[in-house]
Parts: structure tokens; C-alpha cells; sequence
């Protein structure tokens, strides 16, 4: 089972850290495909909790390489910032490689990322302000800074100069900011180079070897299908594909190594930041789900916006992914409520959709239409089995897997690594 992609399936943090850490002793490379560190993945392992941000959740698996790959923005302080961190925890992060063809979030996507936000008032995105938009858009401007510029001075300090000279003209004359020296810019990336130069690698190349070796390669996504900067909800998204195309794109390894497509979603809905949300609950019923479920950003803090599950979200997912696997996430959240409810499709003015609505307005405008399931009020933290999960935990599951379009393999019970329900495995058949 050598290429295995897992991505997010609603709004982000469904737990993709927790499943890729499951996985983890068993791959041979976790690589980050896309996003930076706008991600937020908490993993816990015997009682200790990790948050990851930008190192790929493999670094947590002694025997697994982590690789950033192509796809990925990399802010070099937080990076080295978040090595030191998990080393003083003892984590061993010396086979970490990264891509000479990333790039870069600089000092100035950061001021640009925040600045817009302010100019854009109430039409604002809600970033997390890592400079993640920017950088992309950098990049797609062909005006972006990659890893392998910082090892040629001249060439960096060109770079750094034709990026920023429209910039500055921006930020003084239209957004009322100082401008930002190309001195301080080149020179803080290039303090950064020689820690840096050991892990570059052809990572495309590392890791189609390690397919023709029959090694297993798991990419991770960050973000999720309803943030993708084509497939989301446009344009309250983040700047990059999350979604399973982007694993390609973003790593340099063809469609046809992929064997299997895993989706992770909660056993409801979750979303930080700007922009449409259907089932979101703003009532006592959505202060429980944040209370019990810790819905509580993992990268700002933010309270996350909760709702219940949405099946049109998760058939969509299943679509635009061609998902052959859910893992559903955070079930225990639900222990103890009475009814649960689930919407099956939506009303948009007086019409049924079954399918996500095309356009912006319509998804705003999509009022859930509701089914109703019986809860359980046993404690189901202790579940290994599916069988161990009372009946009507058992009914909630299966009913969710009858209208997602994909089966449901893996079922989360609780933070802890080993709070899962295995009802397929994920890297056998
Ligand atoms: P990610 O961004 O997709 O990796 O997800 P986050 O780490 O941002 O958010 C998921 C949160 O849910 C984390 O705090 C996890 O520890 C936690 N979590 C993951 N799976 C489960 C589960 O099955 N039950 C419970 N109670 N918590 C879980
Ligand atoms: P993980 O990997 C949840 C959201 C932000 C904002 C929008 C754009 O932990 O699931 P950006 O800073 O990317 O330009 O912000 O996307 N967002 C996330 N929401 N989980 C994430 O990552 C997110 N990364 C970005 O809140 O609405
Ligand atoms: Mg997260």
C-alpha cells in the first residue's frame, strides 16, 4: 500500500494529526503538501500533548521520514522556532527534509497578509495572519522567494528587491505603513541558510524512489476540502489546494502512485475564521459542542464556530477527493445528547439540494434540512471494537456512513492515540 493521501474533509482541524500519528509507525515518509503554518495539529500520545504547526505530524514516528514538500509556505523562524521546541521534548527531528522548490513566507508577507485583512473591514477573511496568502500569492505571481534561492546570495537579494519594490509602494502610499528594507529581509533569511542547507532535498525525487522501493508515503494535508482555493467556499478560504489533487501538485508524485484517499471528518462540523457555514449552531446546543469537543483554534485560539454533520459537506468531500475511506473523528463529543441531528440536504430558496449549490450566494443562502438520530449516554472512551460501541452510537455511524458516499474505516473515541475504533485498515487492502 505505498502512496496513501489524508485530507480534511470539512473546515479544517477534523483531527488529520491524530490519524496521520496513527499511521505513523507503520509509514516510511509523512510529507506536508500544501499550507504552512496556518495549520494547527494537536496530537497526544501517553498523556503528553504535541502541537504541530508546520513539521509534518510524522516527526512524532522514530522510524518515519517527514518532508515538506513543494506545496508548502515556509515560514523559516517558526520552523526552526517549532524544532527546538519538540527537540527539548526529546523528539529526534534530524531526518526532516525539505523541498528546494517551497517557498518562502518573508517578513513582508506576514505585513501584507495582516495589513489587507485590516483594508478589507468587514468583508475581512479571518486569516490566521501567518502570511499564507500572500506568499501564495507570490508565488503564482512568479515574484515568490524559494528555498534554494537562499543559497545564492546575488540572486536572493534581486528577488527580494523586485518583490518588494511594488510592495513598498503599496504599503506607503496606499495602507499608510513604512516601507521594508531589502537589507533586513535578505539578511534574516540568509541567517537562516546554513541550519537550513542539510535538509534540502529533491524531494520529488526522494520520494518516487522510495515508491519504486514499495516503501509506504503518506501525505498529509493541511487545511481541508471546504478551504481549497478551488473547491472551498471562495473566497473565505486559505491559498492553497488541500484538497487530494494538491498532494500531487504539491509533492512532485503522479496520480497513478496513489493507492488509497482518506478523508477525516468529525462527527460534526467545525469552522474558524469568515465565510458560510450551514449547520452552524449559534445556541446552547453549539456552546456544548465547543465546551465538550475543546473547539478552541490549535494555531490562534479562536472559538471555533460548531454546528452539527453535514452529509452534502461530506459527499462533496467524497467527490471532489475520490475519498475510498473516512475516518470520523470526536464521536465521543456526542455522548449524552438525546437526539442528534444530521442534515441530508439543503433548502435554498424552496429548492432540495442534494449536491453542494454552485454558487456563493446560493451556499449562503442554504438553510439545512434536518434528520434526527437517537443518542447514547454510555461512556464509549473505552470502545476498540465496533461492536463495543453501544447500538445507538452504532446507528449514528452507520446512518452518517449511508448518506457520506464512502465507508467510515476508522472511528476516533478520544484525544489519546490509541482512542480508536479500527473497523478497516487503512494501509492493507
Ligand atoms: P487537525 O488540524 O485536523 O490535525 O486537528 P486539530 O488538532 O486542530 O483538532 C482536532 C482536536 O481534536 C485535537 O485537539 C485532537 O487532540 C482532538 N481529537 C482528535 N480525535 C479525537 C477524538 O476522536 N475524540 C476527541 N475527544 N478528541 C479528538
Ligand atoms: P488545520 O490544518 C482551520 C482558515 C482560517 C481562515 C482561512 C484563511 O489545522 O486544519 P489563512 O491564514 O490560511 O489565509 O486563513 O482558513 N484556516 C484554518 N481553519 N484549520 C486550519 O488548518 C486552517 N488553516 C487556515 O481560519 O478562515
Ligand atoms: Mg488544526
Amino acid at each position: 500500500m505505498p502512496g496513501v493521501i489524508l485530507v480534511g474533509a470539512q473546515w479544517g482541524d477534523e483531527g488529520k494529526g491524530k490519524a496521520t500519528d496513527l499511521l505513523g509507525a507503520r509509514v516510511d515518509y509523512v510529507v506536508k503538501y500544501n499550507g504552512g503554518n496556518n495549520a494547527g495539529h494537536t496530537v497526544v500520545i501517553g498523556g503528553e500533548t504535541y502541537a504541530l504547526h508546520l513539521l509534518p505530524s510524522g516527526i512524532l514516528s522514530p522510524g518515519c521520514i517527514p518532508v515538506i514538500g513543494n506545496g508548502v509556505v515556509i515560514d523559516l523562524g517558526v520552523l526552526f522556532g517549532e524544532i527546538d521546541a519538540i527537540e527539548k521534548r526529546g523528539v529526534d527531528t534530524s531526518r526532516m527534509l525539505v523541498s528546494s522548490a517551497a517557498h518562502i513566507i518573508t517578513q513582508y508577507s506576514r505585513t501584507m497578509d495582516n495589513v489587507t485583512e485590516r483594508f478589507l473591514g468587514s468583508r475581512k477573511i479571518g486569516t490566521t495572519g501567518r502570511g499564507i496568502g500572500p506568499a501564495y500569492a507570490d508565488k503564482i505571481s512568479r515574484v515568490g522567494i524559494r528555498v534554494g534561492d537562499l543559497f545564492d546570495e546575488e540572486l536572493l537579494r534581486e528577488k527580494v528587491e523586485g518583490a518588494l519594490e511594488q510592495k513598498n509602494h503599496l504599503l506607503v502610499k496606499v495602507y499608510n505603513r513604512r516601507a521594508i528594507s531589502v537589507d533586513e529581509v535578505v539578511d534574516n533569511l540568509l541567517s537562516h541558510a546554513p541550519r537550513l542547507a542539510p535538509m534540502v532535498a529533491d524531494t520529488s525525487l526522494v520520494l518516487n524512489q522510495a515508491l519504486d522501493r514499495g516503501e509506504t508515503v503518506l501525505f498529509e494535508g493541511g487545511q481541508a476540502t471546504m478551504l481549497d482555493v478551488d473547491h472551498g467556499t471562495y473566497p473565505f478560504v486559505t491559498s492553497s489546494n488541500a484538497t487530494a489533487g494538491g498532494a500531487c501538485t504539491g509533492t512532485g508524485v503522479g496520480p497513478t502512485r496513489i493507492n488509497r484517499v482518506v478523508g477525516v471528518l468529525k462527527a460534526y462540523t467545525t469552522r474558524v475564521g469568515e465565510g458560510p457555514m450551514p449547520t452552524e449552531l449559534l445556541d446552547a446546543s453549539g456552546e456544548r459542542l465547543r465546551a465538550v469537543g475543546h473547539e478552541y483554534g490549535t494555531t490562534t485560539g479562536r472559538p471555533r464556530r460548531c454546528g452539527w454533520y453535514d452529509a452534502v459537506v461530506a459527499r462533496y468531500a467524497n467527490r471532489v477527493n475520490g475519498l475510498t475511506d473516512f475516518v470520523l473523528t470526536k464521536l465521543d463529543v456526542l455522548t449524552g445528547l438525546e437526539k442528534i441531528p444530521v442534515c441530508v440536504a439543503y433548502d435554498v430558496v424552496g429548492v432540495r439540494h442534494e449536491e453542494l449549490p454552485l454558487d456563493q450566494s446560493a451556499f449562503g443562502a442554504a438553510v439545512p434540512i434536518y434528520e434526527a438520530f437517537e443518542g447514547w449516554t454510555e461512556d464509549i472512551t473505552g470502545a476498540r471494537t465496533f461492536e463495543d460501541l453501544p447500538a445507538a452510537a452504532q446507528r449514528y455511524v452507520l446512518a452518517l456512513e449511508a448518506v457520506s458516499g464512502c465507508r467510515m474505516s476508522v472511528i476516533g473515541v478520544g484525544p489519546g492515540r490509541d482512542e480508536i475504533v479500527v473497523r478497516h485498515d487503512l494501509l492493507v487492502g
